[in-house]
């Protein structure tokens, strides 16, 4: 833990960095259980990095494309994590998909955000998936990453309402606005134990 005693947590990113903001917001709070200590972004023009330099967060670049392959990519990700003496990491909008050893190595101790109801439309694409199967309800997933994609145990969910008339955009929005609430959530319900990763279960304690 860090000298406040609050959880040291890392975002790693690739794009726009809303749920970095959200989450930089929520840690403002001295009373939060978590503070974000680094960001890694894999993309230099990233607006996401801007997020970061505006916050006064340290931000390191590490280009996925200057390795020669996932692991050596994921060891870097590693040495900066170390260094920072991350704790927890969150990923936001982070396009790469980790080697086994990198996921094991963080097990329970590594989230993401994914902009679906899991295990409903996992992968790419989600809003337009959504759209094409005609469900009413879709909405947002916290969950710790596991070495299969999108699947990792779920820590947290809200639905958001598919409307007549949404498009891709209007539903993404929608969606995004709700996880700017649950990514904050689940992150103070991880740095505060109230849930753990068990045995491959989210195990959860008695005030939550
Ligand atoms: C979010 O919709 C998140 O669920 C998904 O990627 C998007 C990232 O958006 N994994 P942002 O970069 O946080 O704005």
């Amino acid at each position: 833990m860090s000298a406040r005693g609050r959880v040291r947590t890392a975002v790693l990113i690739s794009g726009r960095g809303s749920n970095l903001a959200a989450l930089l917001s929520a840690a403002e709070d001295a009373g939060f259980p978590a503070e974000i200590v680094l960001v890694i972004s894999n993309v230099e023009r990233a607006a996401g990095v801007r997020v970061a330099e505006d916050a006064n967060v340290p931000c390191r670049i590490i280009p996925h494309g200057a390795f020669p392959s996932r692991e050596a990519f994921d060891a870097a990700i590693d040495a900066a994590l170390k260094e920072a003496r991350v704790e927890l990491v969150l990923e936001a909008g982070f396009m790469r998909i980790h080697s086994d050893g990198f996921v094991r190595k963080w097990e329970g101790r590594i989230l993401n955000i994914h902009p679906s109801l899991l295990p409903a439309f996992k992968g790419l694409n989600v809003h337009q998936r959504v759209l094409e199967s005609g469900v009413s309800i879709t909405g947002c997933t916290v969950h710790f990453i596991v070495a299969e994609l999108d699947s990792g145990p779920i820590i947290l969910q809200a639905e958001v309402p598919v409307e007549a008339g949404d498009t891709k955009a209007s539903l993404a929005a929608r969606v995004l606005a709700v996880e700017h609430k649950l990514y904050p959530e689940a992150l103070r319900m991880v740095a505060s134990g109230r849930v753990k990763l068990e045995n491959g279960v989210a195990v959860f304690g008695e005030d939550c």
